[in-house]
This record gives C-alpha cells, structure tokens and sequence, in this order.
C-alpha cells in the first residue's frame, strides 16, 4: 500500500510524539523537554528524551531515537507502512482517497490529475482527427507507430498558435492559473498566457499507478532548433526523481519476468513495447535517482541497462550502476552497436534479435572494464592504478559482503593484482562510503548501539574548544533557520572553514538542500532527520538540537521555540561574526609565530601584509554584518 507523502506529513504533524510514547514509557517533564526510562535498553537513570517542539525522540545511552513513526516501528517491530496506519487509526484520519473532506491539498492534487487527462484527451483528439495533426500521423507512422501503440500509450500532438490549448481550456471553463503550475501553459512578463508545447508531438507521462502527472513534448522537424523535448516543470503531483516513465505499463511483465530493462529514451521504450518486450521502463535522458531505483525494487532486483552507445549513454550508464548497486540490485549492461538505439535496433532486427542481445549482456564490472580497457587505461601503470580505483568504486556499493569478495577476486584474476592491494583499497571506500549510505538497517533486525562519539573524535585533535562550539552553534543555527538566516550564515561561512568533518558534512547537506530549494522556506529538524542517511549523523544531530550540546547556557531563552525571524537574524550575525573572527584571527596568529620565526625578508614582509589584509578583512565583515 501506498501512502501519499502529503497524507503522512499530516498524520505527522497531528500527532504528539509525547503523547503517542506517554501511553508506552512513563515520562517526566523536565525543562522543555521530557524524560523516562529508555525502552530500547535497561537503564536505571532517564536518558530517554522526548522534546514536543522538535517532534522527536532520543536516548542519550543508546541513542536510539528519530520521529513518532519510528518509535512505533521500534517499539512493536512493526513497518513503516504499518506505523502510519496504526498513527492514523489513533487520530481518526482515514487514509482512504475516497476520503473527501480532507486536506485541501489532496483535493487541489485532484484537480490537477483532472487537467492533465482534459489534455491527455484533447492531445489525443489532435493527433487522430485534427487537419493539422495529418504531419504528426505520418511522423509516427514513418516511426513504425502503429495506431493501437500510439492509443495505448496515450500519444498526442499540440496544434501550432500560442492560443489552441488556452481556448479548449477557457471552453471547458478549467482553471488557468492550475494550467500554469502544471506547465501546460505560460506567462509572459506581461501577465499574457500562450501554449507551453505548440507543434509538438506529445508524451503524458504517468504514475505508477497509470495518472497523469506530467508532459513531454518532442519538435516534429528535425529542422527545428528548439529543444528536442521539453518537459513539465515539477508540480505536487510531479516529482521527477521519482517517476520511472512507462512504470505503469511495465509492472506486471516485470514482476513476471523478474527483470527490468532499463532505456534512455521514451520513443525507446514505445517501440520495445511494441514489438513485445514490456519489461522495460524510461530513465528519460538521465542517470537514475535512488527513488527511481527504490521504486523499481518493489518489482524486482534484476536491471538490464541499455543505454545509447554515445559517450553520454556510457557516463549515465556508470552513474546508475552505483545507484543501483547501492539498493542490492543485481546490474547488468548491454552495449548496442554504434549509432543505435534501442527503438531503431529494435526496428531494424526485431524483437529475437534484441533478446539476444540482452542475453548478451555483461555483468558490470565486465561492462566498465571492457570501458576502461577501450580507453587504453591499462596500458600505463599510472592511468591502469586509476582505473583499478573507479572499479573498486561499484563493488564498494555492494552491500553483500561475499558478493562483493566474489568481485574483488574477479578484478584480481583479470588484472593480475594481489587481491590483498584490492581489498585495502576496496575497505578505504567502504569507509567513506558508509558516511551517507543508509547500512541496508531492517527494522526486523537487534538494534545496535550507535556511538555518535566516533563521529566527532574522527578528527577532534584538529578543532579548538572555541571554533568547536562556534560549528554546533553554526549548525544550531541553520536547524531552526528561515530562508534569509540560512542566506546570511551561507554567505559569510564557508564549508571549507568548518573543522570537523561531521560539522562540514552536514553543513553541506544542508546548504544543498537550500539550493535545490527543497525546503520550502524552513527545515523542520525532524523533515532533515528524516533525509539523513546515516544512522550516526542522524543520532548526531538529534544530540545537536537538544539541550545537551547548548552552547550558550541561554540557549533557550535565546530559542523559546522558533523565535521570531528578527530576533534569529541578530543571533545569527552574533554567531556568525563570533565564526568569522575566530578563523580570521586563528590566521593572524599562525602568521604572527611565522612572523617570529622567519629569517627571510621578503617572507617576513609578505606575512605582514598578510596580516594586514585579514584585519582589513575583519573590519569589513563586521560593518557588513552590523548593516545589514
Ligand atoms: P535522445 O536524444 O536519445 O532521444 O534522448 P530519443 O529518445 O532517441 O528520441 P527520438 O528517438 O529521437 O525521438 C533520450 C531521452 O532524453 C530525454 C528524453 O526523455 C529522451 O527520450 N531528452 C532528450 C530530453 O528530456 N530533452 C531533450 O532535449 C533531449
Ligand atoms: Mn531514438
């Protein structure tokens, strides 16, 4: 079963995470938070602690912890899925979609799904009846479409004119406004609406479940210097990285036949539909995500990858054979001939032909060394030790351990390598891999005590007690922050400035999250719990936003909740100025010993002006900072 992101984020936030555990550990209110006795481990002392505000839980003895879900997940050994019921059924929310009265946003959702299958239909009609999509006909039949393919998969074509759409959707008196975000239409500058895909030969794209949530449309003539395809922007129903184009026509066969076909291309996937082969889903001109790869898991753990044989095919190839590694799925690549793609092998040779081909395909430590070896890596040592290294890169995502020994023997033999040379290399990536990758943790499985100590001690001896305290409060900071905080803090520190490695790991994470705008405005500690792939980091950084590593003993009278944005941007230039002073003079004085020391005059007088800068710098930063 699958429940809608909107559906859980409000069984979440009408839940209270205190009294959902009350009715399992007895707890006690201490300051902001609430303590008790520890239901994962046996303790004699509460370091169990539940905070209302963050919507979270901790325990500082076995630092178990995380949101509501995953107290109930712990605590009766339930699932995910399983949890949210048990939440929802509590709190009297029907998880149903005939649901009616709830959330506006599943009705909007609902009105949305209702516009993208008006222009399904009214591209369709285009396509089959209209004068104008005579040329568009002939183009799939050149193609080899055959009318049936081009109804199943809903095919369609856009009249040219900027207007065409805008009138059939006035005549059917839908709203314009929900035709914008959907991507169906435009807005100049000057407020005037126009066509998003005139001309073009048109793509809906749809949820696993079969509902249309999005549109391609391609150029119709090859003269045409316009992109060959553009796509709708995201919306609430469509969110790319999760969508795997002709998943709903695939499911069934893939199930079936334990195995996906992976293709670059929509017309790819069309015309192997056509000709038979159904397993097959569409990465649309992109490498994977790890929820495409999440998504297709669920049908099976067998992918064959065929990608187009161009230099982009081969990179996108390489980038999602990790992805998928990294999910335990079994990877297999199929090179095709130059200059092909999967639709014009498949038109050229038919259907036995291609299954041929994939039954050719290599496993991918054969497919990249084959790569490596056609770039002529192995003919000098240096490049040959480079090679070596980026194929150790996919066996380290293998979460099997005796899968990937198998593999390491397997490059071994090949290059003739002492295995012992491998695995070294094979535990450094391992290693650094395990920073952000989920460790393949089963609920079902004993939890094991996180020790968030190793995290910080990685690289202590590095940092003074001072700038150490400056990153949490830095950190702190940017948990609670509004968009023009989180602003200001970007612009004056800087990741290479941040000591320990947890600290500039997760200032990273977080800085991305705010480029790719996907927080909304504000990070919920609870939402980017959630989004941390390390069960450590994540145990870190509930301790962060807890009382416990406060840096200022005021802390909470300087945070009584989320304080309003005006009195977080004067803490924030606080902290920040505190940061960048800190690193300025930690510079100072590394000159100044130098200074001290050297014999050499021109050194001595570059230190100098060195030094002079940084104050410089300093003075700067600091009327900035207090006139903003
Ligand atoms: P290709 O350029 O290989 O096109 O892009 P194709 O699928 O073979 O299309 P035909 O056969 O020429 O009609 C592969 C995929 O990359 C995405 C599309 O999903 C396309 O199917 N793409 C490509 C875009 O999104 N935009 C583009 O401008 C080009
Ligand atoms: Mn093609």
């Amino acid at each position: 079963m699958r429940i809608p992101e909107s559906k859980i984020e409000e069984i979440r936030n009408t839940s209270s995470v205190v009294d959902v555990i009350s009715e399992h550990v007895q707890l006690k209110k201490r300051g902001k938070n609430f303590v008790g006795l520890c239901p994962f481990h046996s303790e004699k002392t509460p370091s169990f602690t539940v905070s209302e505000e963050k919507q979270i839980f901790h325990c500082f003895g076995c630092h178990a912890g995380g949101n509501v879900f995953k107290f109930l997940m712990e605590y009766h050994k339930i699932s995910f899925v399983e949890a949210v019921q048990e939440l929802a059924e509590q709190l009297g929310i029907a998880i149903e979609v005939e649901q009616t009265d709830y959330a506006e946003q599943q009705s909007e959702q609902e009105i949305l799904y209702d516009i993208n299958i008006e222009a399904a239909k009214y591209f369709l009609n285009n396509l089959l009846n209209d004068d104008e999509g005579e040329h568009a006909r002939k183009y799939l039949q050149d193609r080899n479409i055959k009318t049936q393919t081009l109804r199943s998969f809903g095919l369609g074509y856009a009249l040219k004119g900027w207007e065409n759409y805008i009138n059939y959707v006035k005549s059917k008196n839908l709203n314009l406004d929900k035709c914008l975000k959907l991507g169906l239409i435009g807005k100049t500058s000057e407020g005037k609406y126009y066509d998003k895909f005139p001309g073009r030969l048109i793509f809906p794209i749809f949820s696993p479940n079969g509902r249309v949530v999005a549109f391609a449309g391609r150029i119709l003539d090859p003269r045409d210097t316009a992109a060959k395809y553009i796509n709708s922007p995201e919306s609430i129903i469509y969110i790319k990285g999760r969508i795997l184009y002709g998943l709903s026509f695939a499911k069934d066969e893939i199930r079936r036949l334990d195995k996906a076909i992976i293709v670059e291309g929509y017309m790819d996937l069309i015309s192997l539909y056509q000709s038979g082969i159904k397993n097959v889903v569409a990465a649309s001109g992109t490498a994977l995500t790890d929820d495409q790869v999440q998504l297709l898991s669920r049908y099976t753990k067998n992918v064959v990858l065929l990608f187009d044989a161009d230099s982009a095919g081969i990179k996108a190839s390489m980038r999602s054979i990790e992805i998928l590694l990294k999910r335990d799925i079994d990877v297999k690549v199929v090179s095709l001939p130059k200059d092909e793609d999967p639709d014009s092998f498949v038109n050229k040779y038919g259907k036995e032909e291609f299954e041929e081909l994939v039954k050719k395909a290599q496993n991918f430590l054969e497919f990249e060394t084959n790569h490596y070896q056609s770039l002529g890596k192995f003919d000098d040592p240096i490049t040959a030790a480079e090679a070596i290294r980026e194929l150790v890169k996919p066996i380290a995502m293998v979460q099997d351990e005796l899968k990937r020994n198998f593999l390491i023997k397997n490059v071994a033999k090949k290059f003739n390598l002492r295995e012992k040379l491998l695995e070294t290399e094979l535990d450094k990536q391992i290693k650094q891999e395990r920073r952000f990758t989920k460790s393949g943790k089963r609920i079902s499985e004993k939890r094991k005590l996180v020790d968030t100590n190793e995290l910080i001690t990685d690289n202590m001896v590095e940092i003074s007690p001072v700038q150490y305290n400056l990153e949490k409060e830095i950190l702190k900071l940017l948990f609670e922050a509004d968009k023009n905080t989180a602003e200001l803090i970007f612009t004056y520190v800087h990741a290479e400035d941040i000591v320990l490695n947890v600290n500039r790991e997760l200032f990273q994470l977080i800085k991305e999250e705010y480029e790719n705008d996907n927080t909304r405005g504000a990070f919920t500690t609870s939402g980017l719990i959630s989004g941390l792939k390390d069960e450590k980091q994540e145990a870190y950084v509930r301790e962060l936003t807890f009382d416990n590593y406060a840096v200022s003993g005021d802390w909470e009278d300087r945070f009584p909740s989320v304080t309003s944005e005006i009195t977080m941007m004067k803490f924030a230039k606080d902290s920040v100025l505190k940061f960048v002073v800190e690193r300025i003079d930690k510079n100072i004085q590394s000159n100044r010993r130098e200074i001290e020391l050297t014999e050499n005059e021109e050194k001595l007088i570059e230190l100098m002006k060195a030094n002079n800068e940084l104050e410089i710098e300093k003075k700067n930063i600091k009327l900035e900072l207090s006139a903003r």
